[in-house]
């Protein structure tokens, strides 16, 4: 439709329908028999025939079939017969389960999850949707909370390629075209820094951390083109983001030119009460819709409050048409004006969801997405030996994610599944050991509280003594193990990051008998590896990986394939060094080990267990000192920073080299290193190739002690190694 036409749309409507288009309602208020829904769940809610006959939007349903004939029943009703939205979230997957999306960074590889992106939005797509709530660009820097699990990590500018990577993927260059939906940025803004990662909790980030580490990667989701934002539930500066006029109108529209549609995070507008922030639901919705949320997500705030706030003249109609043609602008970037149906499509959707080519993409995320924490040797496993396979994900389909709530678990392919098809079963065997979590570990999740203890303690006993028995007899164990994935994703935060106890006692029996231990952890967080990583030889951690996940760990154990993945986040040495993170501020006491009135702990260590950008390989990489081509930076000159970089081992490989830089003076304190680059590289044995960073004044912008972006004349470090723990480092002048 040409804009003059949807001007003319908007004109034409009433105020209630405008007000309509800002209403999102659950899909279940047009499912089955409307007038048992009108008088059932609605009238509980206070949501009226009207408002479902207007709404714009709907959520949580999924389904050509069940979509179109939404779709074709509420246009008929609508007075002018406009499209509605259908939104759901598309994490990581709608049928084909890719690895979540904090392993999908630790594959260093944006265009990768690009390709997933644009995979799972064909299956969202063809199953009749039309908005992803996706990706979440939130910086997190506290393993304690359990979304970090779809984040992508603590670094702004791997979260920014992510961002951009993932909202290239859903949209592609036009969201109209086939298979393309609109991406939602979220959770604008600093969801990520919780307190003491406790889930919906307030934050507590000064104005410069805020825009130097949280808000970058959200500008590269939005510059990318993200038609949606979503707001975060927690405050920022004292105000729930969902009311923050400062945040949304100056920051969001205005410094980073946001056109989109911002709509509320999940009954986010009426948390504003219980916040303290608004006194009712109508003083919630007017806070709400000047600060400029154009939709009310699933509360009937809006619906039952802006009609009566435009009469009393408390807020002005043009701030509805405003946010109304925002609404209807979406409908018409997707297209739907001339096709409301989209891609839904009932019979593609069985040729599209699942298919080998998808699966081949979830395999290929998977076995990148894995990191090798530990290896003395004993991987890739000697085939020829006596394997035990031991542990409660030795044969798990639960493997996906709390996110992933559309797929189906039983298409997940388990470790034991796979190595059935490569091992020699003769000298092979397979156990449980325990459960999941023990009976005490009590569970939810969107779907449903799990009581988890189905395992009875004589059970219990049962599996673990024929663990032992077979662990005794085998020459190395491989030992699956890990959170149970209801215990990450949304509220799921953790006082303790341990492996559930009743594994742990799994590890030590095991351990006792056997010291060759291979643990391979799924997982959704980081977490406190010390005693795993001591007693055991190997540590491959391969997080939620997805449908393909059985065969991409068995693919790596085997060395069918070499693992590549480092770690997004650091793994902490012990939960009392949360929230950690590797691009921290330079102190006035750095630390010093000889001296005692330095920034240290007296107990643990300063130093993460396994620091960001870690990760081993079978190979063995040798990475040469830097060789600059000059010593100053201009405005118009750059500098280039080259190593050699050589595959010492006998396997071929692929590293990531990484770049680092630190500002040594500032008007500011500068963070003591940070990520500016990376390459990933693949080489044979003995082959050596020269890897170049272009080292450029815009790369060395920060917040300046004046609050704006830009660069300072004076003295840099940089590095470029293997992880953010390198020390191969050079200097440079910048010189404006
Ligand atoms: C989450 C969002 C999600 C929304 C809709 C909320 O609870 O915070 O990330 O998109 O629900 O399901």
């Amino acid at each position: 439709m040409r804009q003059e036409e949807l001007r003319q749309l908007l004109e034409d409507m009433s105020l209630e329908e405008k007000i309509g288009q800002m209403v999102q309602l659950s899909a279940d208020f047009y499912k089955g028999d409307a007038k048992s829904v009108i008088t059932g769940p609605a009238a509980s809610l206070g949501v009226t025939g009207e408002d479902i006959r207007l709404a714009g939007s709907i959520l949580g349903a999924y389904g050509a079939e069940e979509l179109m004939e939404i779709q074709k029943n509420y246009m008929a009703e609508h007075p002018h017969h406009i499209p509605m939205l259908f939104m759901l979230d598309v994490i990581h997957g709608l049928k084909t389960v890719f690895p979540i999306p904090l392993a999908q960074g630790a594959a260093f590889e944006p265009e990768l999850a690009q390709k997933c992106a644009s995979a799972m939005t064909k299956e969202a797509a063809v199953s009749g949707l039309h908005v992803t709530f996706a990706p979440m660009a939130d910086l997190v820097r506290d393993a304690r909370w359990g979304r970090v699990m779809e984040s992508t990590g603590e670094d702004p500018y791997l979260n920014g390629k992510y961002a951009a990577a993932m909202v290239r993927g859903i949209q592609g260059d036009d969201m109209s075209k086939p298979y393309k939906m609109s991406a939602c940025i979220k959770h604008f803004a600093g969801y990520g820094a919780v307190e003491a990662g406790r889930e919906y909790n307030n934050i507590e980030v000064n104005e410069h951390t805020f825009r130097e580490f949280y808000l970058p990667a959200y500008e590269e989701g939005i510059r990318a083109g993200a038609g949606m934002v979503m707001t975060a539930f927690n405050p920022v500066n004292g105000i729930p983001a969902t009311g923050n006029r400062r945040l949304m109108r100056d920051v969001l529209r205005g410094e980073m030119g946001f056109d989109g549609v911002l709509i509320t995070d999940y009954g986010a507008i009426l948390e504003m009460i219980a916040h303290g922030y608004a006194e009712d639901e109508k003083d919630a919705a007017h806070k709400a819709v000047e600060a400029g949320a154009d939709i009310d997500m699933m509360t009937n705030a809006y619906a039952a409050n802006l009609k009566q706030l435009v009469e009393e003249k408390k807020i002005d109609e043009a701030l509805i048409d405003e946010a109304a043609f925002r609404i209807l602008e979406l409908k018409n970037k997707l297209g739907l004006f001339e096709n409301p149906y989209k891609d839904a499509d009932a019979k593609a959707q069985g040729q599209v969801r699942l298919c080998s080519e998808h699966r081949a993409l979830a395999r290929e995320a998977a076995q990148k997405t894995c990191v090798l924490l530990k290896n003395d040797g004993i991987l890739p496993l000697d085939m020829s030996k006596k394997i035990a396979f031991i542990g409660p994900y030795t044969n798990n389909h639960e493997i996906h994610s709390t996110w992933a709530f559309t797929g189906d678990v039983k298409e997940c392919v388990t470790i034991e599944a796979a190595a059935r098809e490569v091992f020699d079963i003769s000298r092979t065997t397979f156990h449980q050991g325990a459960p999941v979590v023990g009976s005490d570990v009590r569970l939810s999740g969107f779907a449903s509280d799990t009581a988890s203890g189905k395992v009875s303690a004589r059970e219990q006993e049962a599996m673990l003594d024929e663990a032992v028995l077979a662990a005794s007899k085998a020459d190395l164990v491989v030992m699956p193990l890990g959170e149970h994935y209801l215990q990450s994703g949304e509220a799921a935060s953790r006082a303790m990051i341990d492996l559930p106890e009743v594994q742990m006692a799994l590890f030590r029996a095991v351990a006792e008998v056997n010291p060759n231990i291979v643990v391979v952890l799924f997982n959704g967080r980081p977490l406190d590896l010390r005693e795993i990583s001591e007693k055991s030889r190997a540590v491959l951690e391969v997080w939620l990986p997805g449908t393909e996940g059985g065969h991409a760990v068995v693919d790596v154990l085997t060395g069918a394939v070499n693992p590549s993945g480092k770690l997004t986040m650091s793994f902490p040495y012990c939960v009392g060094q949360e929230p950690m993170h590797y691009n921290e501020y330079a102190t006035g006491r750095p630390y010093d080990r000889n001296e005692r009135l330095c920034t240290r702990y007296t107990d643990v260590p300063n130093e993460p267990l396994y620091p960001f950008g870690y990760g081993l390989s079978y190979t063995n990489f040798d990475i040469s000192p830097i060789r600059m081509s000059g010593s100053e930076v201009t405005e118009d000159a750059p500098l280039t920073a080259q190593v050699t970089v050589k595959n010492t081992g006998d396997c071929s490989g692929t590293e990531v080299v990484q770049l680092y830089i630190r500002d040594m003076t500032a008007s500011v304190i500068r963070p003591v290193k940070e990520l500016k680059g990376f390459q990933k590289i693949w080489l044979a044995p003995g082959e050596e190739k020269e890897v170049f960073f272009e080292i450029d004044e815009p790369m060395l912008r920060f917040v300046r002690s004046d609050g704006t972006w830009g660069s300072e004349s004076g003295k840099f470090t940089l590095w470029i190694g293997s992880s953010s723990m390198t020390e191969n480092g050079a200097q440079f002048e910048l010189k404006l």
